[in-house]
Formats: structure tokens, C-alpha cells, sequence
């Protein structure tokens, strides 16, 4: 019998006419990622970990992640509390903006050097090299801003549905929100104000609360009220010039919700999109027989079902394109991965209010 000893992957990576055989044996860097091997409380489960280098099959891109975000839905997912999760182990991330490392042989318009974007997201953007079909990767302008690349699809994109989906607004109209100050808030007040559109702002009483509401009105608020401010008996009265809206959004739950329904117009819409205070939502009967409110929920990764991908990506370059002209801002702070335990008590809540964590690898 003859055995045939093929040489090491490395060794043929260096010569110049075996390009066909070297893409076949083609392999990833080693990856440094944030994997948990079961769900629970994030700081406990999550370990940095160093993964073997894997197979770049020909259809595969292997991408060097240049930033990812650590959003709420992240936590919940490696809570485990999530209703769609990634299998155990698993590596931690969701969304994320990295630069093409290497491709196999039958991959077409992407190359080393290209900036790309999992779109629609994926799991597993926690780690310093990913490989996955060419298919994932969505190729955007290398000029977009790192964190903002990182950052635009989960919660910006979830804004800009919420806003076209549920009611036909119009200029001069107004919407209501509560949790005003996170991303998705911050969002939906720009694409808000580049429709015409105007915004009451609801967020909790904290310490800085003062400088929150500066930052959203530079941001273009139209309003913004702490929840305190609205224990009065007619929070129409508060309303100025603006109008009643006729949508409105809650990230919150409990007390906050009842605010925003309290705000609405007769026929108006809520649609609930997170549970930041874990409580429920409490309608008064009088809600539905003399306002006939509605109460509807938005989830992004449904709506993002694959038939949607492709119309999903001209939203994000849409989106990329208001970040590059800085019409679309929201504050970040990035942080150096080997300093991950850090922002992740961060994104907890441990060290209260703090700007969206998003990792630089
Ligand atoms: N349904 C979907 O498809 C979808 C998509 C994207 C996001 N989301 C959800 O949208 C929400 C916001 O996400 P994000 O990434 O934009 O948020 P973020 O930037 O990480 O900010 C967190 C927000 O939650 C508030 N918050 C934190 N703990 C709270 C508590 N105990 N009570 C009240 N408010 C609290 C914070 O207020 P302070 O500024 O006062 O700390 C801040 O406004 C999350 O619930 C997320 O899961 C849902």
C-alpha cells in the first residue's frame, strides 16, 4: 500500500502554483472568543477561550472581527432565556463588523481587506476569527465608522421598522416612547425627526437623568419627561405644541408602559419591543372601551426571516449612510478586548447607567 503524505496546511500556503489544493486545505487563525458551555448568569458562565483554527471550505469567508456590541438580547440569549438560542457551547455575540481575512476557492465579490457584516445577524461574533458561508457576509464602505458598523443592525434597523410598520405617519405627526435613552430610543428619535416626525420622550428617574434629557434633545427630542414628571392627572396637559401621538413604543414594561398608553391618542398603537424593568404591562379596562388602544409587539428576527435579507441589507446601508453623514448617532464606548469582564458587568447594569458596550478585538 502507498501512503501519501500530504504537507502541512502552512507549508502549502507558500507556494505559488498549488492554488487549487491550497484553498482545499485552507484553514482559520486560532479564534480568542467568549464561549459558555452552559446558560446562566453571564459573569459566571462566560469564559475567553482559545478555538482551533477551522476548515475554509470553498463556499466559506473567514473574517477577522474588527468590533461587536453587547446588546440586551445577547445577555438573554446566554441566560438562556432568549426564545431562539444557539446550541452549547456556544460563543457569545449576535451582530458585529469585521474585515475579510482569507476566502475559499468559489467565493465571489468579496476579497482580503473588505469590510463586512453578518446580515441578517448570527450568532457568534464574540471571537477574533469566524468562518461562515460568503452568503452571511454583507460588504459595506470601509469609511463607516467601526462601532457604528459593529452596531447597526439590531437595534437601529428594529427603529427604522417600528417606525414604517404599524401606523402611516406623517410630517407633524408625533410618536411617544419610553427607555428613550437606549439605542433603539436614541434611533427612533433621528429617523423620527428625518421624517418630520416629532417625539415625546419618556425615561427613568436617575442620577443623570438632567444630562440624558440634554443629550436626547440635542439629539432632536422633542420632549423628554423622567417618569416622576408625569405624576400629574392629565399628561396631555404637558404636551405644548405637540401632538397626541398616535404611536407609540415601550422597551420598559410596568409604569413606563402605562405612561406611554397614557399618551396616546383615541386608536393609538403600542408596540412593546423589550421588557428592560421584567414588569408586565398593565391596561386599564377604560384603555380599550373609551380609547380603543391597541397593543402590539415588534420582533426583529422575525421579521428578519430570510425572505426579507435581501431588503434587509438596502435598510442597513441606508442606515450605515445616515451614520457616515452623522445623521444617525448614539452613544458607544468601545473597549478593548482583553478588558470584556469589565464591559460586561457594564452591560449588566452592575455599575448603573453606562453608554452600549462594544468590544474591539
Ligand atoms: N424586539 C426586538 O426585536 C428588539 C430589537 C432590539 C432591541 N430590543 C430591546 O430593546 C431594548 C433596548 O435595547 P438597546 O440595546 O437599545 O438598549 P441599551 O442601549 O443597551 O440601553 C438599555 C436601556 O434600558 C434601560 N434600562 C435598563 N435597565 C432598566 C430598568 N431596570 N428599568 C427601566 N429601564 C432600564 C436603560 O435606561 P438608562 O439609560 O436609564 O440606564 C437604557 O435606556 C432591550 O429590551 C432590547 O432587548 C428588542
Amino acid at each position: 500500500m502507498m501512503i501519501v503524505r500530504l504537507p502541512p496546511p502552512w507549508a502549502l500556503l507558500h507556494r505559488p502554483n498549488t492554488a487549487v489544493r491550497v484553498f482545499s486545505l485552507l484553514t482559520s487563525p486560532p479564534s480568542t472568543a467568549v464561549v459558555y458551555d452552559e446558560h446562566g448568569p453571564p459573569d459566571a458562565v462566560c469564559k475567553v477561550k482559545e478555538l482551533p483554527p477551522v476548515r475554509i471550505k470553498d463556499d466559506d469567508v473567514c473574517v477577522r472581527l474588527l468590533a461587536a456590541p453587547i446588546n440586551p438580547s445577547d445577555i438573554n440569549r446566554i441566560q438562556g432565556v432568549y426564545p431562539v438560542r444557539p446550541p452549547l457551547p456556544a460563543v457569545g455575540g449576535y451582530e458585529g463588523v469585521g474585515e475579510v481575512h482569507s476566502i475559499g476557492s468559489a467565493v465571489k465579490g468579496l476579497s482580503p481587506g473588505d469590510w463586512v457584516i453578518p446580515s441578517p445577524p448570527s450568532s457568534g461574533t464574540w471571537q477574533t476569527y469566524v468562518v461562515k458561508d460568503q452568503n452571511v457576509w454583507h460588504k459595506i464602505e470601509k469609511s463607516t465608522p467601526m462601532e457604528y458598523a459593529a452596531s447597526i443592525t439590531v437595534n437601529p434597523l428594529t427603529a427604522l421598522r417600528m417606525l414604517e410598520d404599524f401606523v402611516d405617519l406623517k410630517p407633524g405627526d408625533a410618536v411617544v416612547q419610553n427607555g428613550a435613552t437606549s439605542i433603539v430610543g436614541q434611533c427612533l428619535v433621528q429617523l423620527a425627526r428625518v421624517r418630520g416626525i416629532r417625539s415625546i420622550n419618556i425615561i427613568r428617574d436617575r442620577a443623570g437623568s438632567d444630562e440624558a434629557k440634554e443629550k436626547l434633545i440635542n439629539l432632536g427630542a422633542d420632549q423628554v419627561f423622567t417618569e416622576s414628571q408625569l405624576e400629574v392627572k392629565n399628561v396631555k396637559s404637558l404636551l405644548a405644541d405637540v401632538p397626541e401621538p398616535a404611536l407609540g413604543f415601550n422597551c420598559v414594561g410596568g409604569n413606563a408602559a402605562s405612561l406611554v398608553l397614557k399618551f396616546l391618542k383615541q386608536g393609538g398603537t403600542m408596540v412593546t419591543y423589550g421588557g428592560m424593568s421584567k414588569k408586565p404591562i398593565t391596561v386599564s379596562t377604560s384603555s380599550f372601551i373609551f380609547k380603543d388602544l391597541s397593543l402590539r409587539g415588534f420582533w426583529l428576527q422575525k421579521w428578519m426571516s430570510s425572505d426579507k435579507a435581501k431588503e434587509c441589507r438596502v435598510m442597513i446601508d441606508y442606515l450605515l449612510s445616515l451614520a457616515r453623514e452623522s445623521k444617525l448617532t448614539y452613544e458607544m464606548e468601545l473597549v478593548a478586548f482583553n478588558e470584556f469582564q469589565s464591559a460586561l458587568d457594564k452591560a449588566l447594569g452592575k455599575l448603573g447607567s453606562q453608554p452600549k458596550q462594544v468590544i474591539k478585538f
